[in-house]
């Protein structure tokens, strides 16, 4: 896709017309994208970004734990500049909501990752390129600035160290290690209604090779890993205090609290339940990021309040591109931008750095 035609109208999947800016200037809030852009895909291609593993709880339990943590603001601070920019890995961001690796982004929009990627320009924030994306390394290289590379560490070794690399080249700035999704993943309704593939459509940074996640990645692994670049390391996927000391131990420089948006393990610990002992185990000695259904301003702050340096969102970003293409997302962030500048100054918070871990307590009495 080449940058002219990124800012070309495109049809989509289903032949229902994507909102233009201004009509995108009506919608206030981030679910509201997830039915417009549903209605812009095929029905497999919804399936797929909106499945979960088993059950489904983990997903709906990600979403209910916002539920259980209340704000406590802090009054009579001087609230005239609110600004969310901070900082990761040391690079500069204007918010600190990154956007989560997720495969095959052209079924969302045609576009896809460029669209993405373009988007994350405009927003000043970081994307994160899935080993099953369907734009090249390159390509993505050529337009993000700062972008991460996801990794799932395949069997074939000669491809990963190929994709390490070429992403080194390309100007990433961090191998994103996803460690939660190593074992076959148990997803009935893929099962059921397997995603379809329109024609062109592939994982074009692995499509040549025989692709398979190495079930016997382990601890060890990760030296091979930094051998090869000197990019910085995270470690996606990691939920317990345990896993984090040994992640202290090894030296990497940072790790998502995530457990895949409850596509891996049903019935995981939610990533804000899991959050303050990563926290906790890792003592400042690395960046923590979450993610996880997170879809408001305020979930950012909590997340924040918990320790998270910034959060990813996975799912939003599919939805904005579905409903508007590169646009769809621009508009997404800035409601979630306004919203966390609101509550950011609500709770006496201006800047990142004041968003403290007593403006967030835990309430019992709501099951959401
Ligand atoms: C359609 C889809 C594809 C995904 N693909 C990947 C992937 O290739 N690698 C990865 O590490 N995580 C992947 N994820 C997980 C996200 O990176 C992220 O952890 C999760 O979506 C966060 O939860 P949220 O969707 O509630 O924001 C995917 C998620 C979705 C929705």
């Amino acid at each position: 896709v080449t940058e002219a035609a990124v800012s070309d109208p495109v049809p989509s999947w289903s032949g229902v017309p994507y909102l233009t800016a201004s009509e995108l200037e009506h919608l206030y809030s981030v679910e509201e994208f997830e039915p417009l852009a549903k209605e812009r895909m095929t029905p497999t291609a919804y399936g797929f970004i909106a499945g979960w593993a088993g059950s489904g709880a983990t997903t709906q339990a990600n979403r209910a734990a916002f539920w259980r943590h209340v704000l406590l603001p802090r009054v009579l601070v001087n609230v005239e500049t609110i600004d969310p920019v901070t900082t990761v890995l040391g690079n500069p961001i204007s918010l600190p909501v990154m956007f989560a690796p997720s495969g095959y982004q052209r079924l969302a929009h045609p576009h896809g990752e460029m669209a993405t990627a373009r988007a994350s320009v405009e927003v000043g924030t970081t994307m994160i390129l899935s080993t099953s994306a369907n734009t090249s390394i390159e390509d993505i290289g050529a337009v993000a600035r700062n972008p991460w590379y996801q990794l799932y560490w395949l069997t074939d070794e000669e491809l990963n160290r190929e994709m390490v690399q070429r992403a080194e080249s390309a100007g990433f700035r961090a191998i994103a290690l996803t460690v939660d999704a190593t074992a076959p993943l148990w997803r009935e309704n893929e099962m059921r209604n397997p995603a379809e593939i329109p024609p062109g459509v592939l994982s074009v940074n692995t499509y040549d090779r025989a692709v398979k996640i190495a079930p016997n990645l382990t601890w060890k692994t990760l030296d091979r890993l930094r051998s090869w670049t000197k990019m910085a390391i995270v470690l996606k996927g990691v939920v317990t205090a345990e896993d984090a000391r040994i992640a202290v131990d090894n030296g990497v420089e940072g790790l998502i609290v995530s457990n895949h948006g409850g596509r891996a393990l049903d019935w995981a610990i939610t990533s804000m339940d899991a959050l303050p002992e990563v926290v906790e185990a890792v003592d400042g000695r690395l960046e923590v990021y979450m993610d996880g259904g997170v879809r408001r301003g305020t979930d950012v702050l909590k997340a924040l309040a918990l320790g998270a340096r910034a959060v990813l969102i996975g799912r939003p970003v599919l939805w904005g591109i579905g409903t508007g293409g590169e646009a769809g997302i621009v508009r997404m962030m800035a409601l979630i931008r306004g919203e966390l500048t609101s509550v950011m100054g609500l709770c006496g918070a201006p800047t990142v750095a004041q968003i403290s871990r007593d403006m967030v307590a835990r309430r019992q009495d709501v099951v959401a």
